[in-house]
């Protein structure tokens, strides 16, 4: 990697280019970024958006927009946190920063790419000195996880799934690599996005400076 820069117009083709790669079947391509919603995100709040590149190539992106103390704290579905693809709910003056998403194309993963699209997103909550980051995490190991421990009729919500994964019993490919970057579990939020994998479900992160 060479490094993680705040994303230019330039690189929009490379940042919808990772959705496909970072988010395959069965997550429902309909969700996907298209180029005019990222093309919003620069105009809307330029200093939260960043992607990690190497020989000019887009490898990583990661998306954020400013949200009120209050709206965090209620934890809405990703829908209505953001306002939707277009981040319609981006408050210039919140206190918190909101992580909207975040990709490492699969041939870069395990090497640290995810942790400086993160180092960029805390940097940004020290200089605007905002009160928070908060993100909700998808699950995408849940539902696997589920299906072998419903046949011994052991529980299966994602409250029991995302204990074992801090308690670091087991793992999961998206959630433990963000707890590793500093960002504490709150809890579960159901109904957060049509996603399968995680039974509609995301855990629900933050980071104070
Ligand atoms: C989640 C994601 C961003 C992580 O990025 P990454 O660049 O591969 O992660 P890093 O290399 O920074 O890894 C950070 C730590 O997590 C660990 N880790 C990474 N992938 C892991 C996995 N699949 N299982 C367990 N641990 C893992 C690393 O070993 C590293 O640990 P260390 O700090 O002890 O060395 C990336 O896998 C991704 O893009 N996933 C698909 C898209 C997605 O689900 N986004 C999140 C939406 S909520």
């Amino acid at each position: 990697m060479d490094g993680v820069r705040q994303a230019q117009i330039e690189d929009v083709p490379g940042i919808v280019a990772l959705q496909s790669a970072c988010f395959p079947p069965p997550f429902p391509p309909t969700l996907h970024w298209r180029p005019e919603h990222i093309g919003r995100h620069l105009e809307l709040f330029p200093e939260g958006q960043f992607v990690a590149y190497c020989n000019n190539l887009v490898i990583g992106s990661a998306s954020s927009l400013l949200i009120s103390d209050s709206r965090w704290g209620v934890h809405l579905p990703w829908v209505e946190t953001t306002g939707g693809f277009s981040f319609a709910s981006h408050e210039p003056d919140g206190e918190v920063l909101f992580g909207a998403d975040i990709s490492v194309h699969p041939d870069w993963r395990g090497r640290g790419v995810g942790r400086e699209l993160y180092r960029a997103r805390f940097e940004v909550v020290r200089r605007q000195r905002l009160k928070r980051y908060g993100t909700a995490c998808r699950l995408p190991g849940w539902r696997s996880w589920a299906e072998s421990r419903n046949l011994s009729g052991l529980s299966t919500n994602q409250e029991d799934y995302c204990g074992l994964i801090c308690s670091g019993e087991i793992s999961d490919r998206t959630l433990t690599p963000l707890l590793k970057y500093g960002l504490r579990y709150v809890g579960v939020a159901h109904e957060h996005m049509d996603d399968d994998e995680s039974g509609n479900a995301a855990a629900v992160l933050e980071w104070t400076p």
